[in-house]
């Protein structure tokens, strides 16, 4: 039986792809800060699913809690990141974007080093990890949001590079969604927007496949070419 961790899968996509595994007969842990949905979706699968309370932020203590996990696991044949915070912050209020930097930036490249190297250590792995569409270009509604996921998708690149280069049997894919039909969508002007079962479903077979990088949905990758080739002065009017 493989085994699975997602890091954020309290709600929407890490949850919709705990079910997804569970159902493919996966061992599946998931961690997130709400204590009380950790517990409510630890009885729903008759204590099928482990669970751990784990803040991203609290760097100190982030490697400490996920080692528990890899503990009562044994093995780990993939990690897959969702957590993430998304603000729209045209004002750039600093309180705001400074959040979002502490989750997208400091506290997911903790995970993505510390799985890296549990990973090499064991002797192979797959590190999922959902950046986003908004990785390809500078957004003026959530600025810091935008830039934190070019972060995670360069970093999740160099982790490739390192993987390739070491020969090391390590997996590196980035899922790139457009809209899932999470909390998270804001904003007006959604379109496409999937259901998290439908991007669930896609995530897991690009898993499956070995993906290096996965549009959600399929049809994300004709936006995320139009988005790559866009000249400056449409990025600027969006
Ligand atoms: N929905 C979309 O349209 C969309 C599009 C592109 C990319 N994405 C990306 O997809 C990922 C999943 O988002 P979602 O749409 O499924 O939203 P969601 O339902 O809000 O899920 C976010 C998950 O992240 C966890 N999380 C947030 N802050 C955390 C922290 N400090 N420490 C640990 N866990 C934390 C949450 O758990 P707790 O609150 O329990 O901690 C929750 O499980 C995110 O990385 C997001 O950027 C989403």
């Amino acid at each position: 039986m493989k085994k699975a961790i997602i890091i954020g899968g309290t709600s929407g996509i890490g949850r919709g792809l705990a079910e997804k595994l569970i159902e493919n007969n996966w061992t599946v842990a998931i961690t997130g800060r709400r204590t009380e949905l950790l517990e409510e979706i630890k009885q729903k699968s008759n204590n099928q699913i482990l669970t751990l309370e784990h803040d991203v932020t609290e760097i100190n203590s982030s490697d400490v809690k996920l080692e528990s996990l890899f503990e009562q696991l044994k093995t780990v044949d993939l990690v897959v990141v969702s957590a993430g915070l998304s603000e729209m912050n045209e004002e750039l209020k600093w309180d705001v974007e400074n959040k979002v930097i502490q989750t997208n930036v400091n506290g997911i490249a903790k995970v993505y080093e510390f799985v890296f190297s549990k990973f090499k250590k064991q002797g192979y792995g797959h590190l999922a990890a959902i950046s986003s569409i908004a990785a390809i270009r500078g957004n003026r509604h959530c600025p810091s949001y935008s830039a934190s996921k070019a972060f995670q998708a360069n970093y999740l690149e160099a982790l490739r590079c390192i993987a390739k280069n070491k020969k090391l049997a390590i997996k590196i894919t980035d899922i790139q969604p457009g809209f899932v039909d999470t909390p998270m969508a804001k904003g007006d002007g959604l379109f496409w927007v999937a259901p998290v079962k439908k991007a669930s479903t896609q995530i897991y077979t690009g898993i499956i496949k070995g993906r290096r990088k996965i549009y959600i949905t399929k049809r994300w990758r004709l936006i995320a070419w139009i988005m790559k080739n866009a000249p400056s002065w449409i990025i600027e009017k969006m």
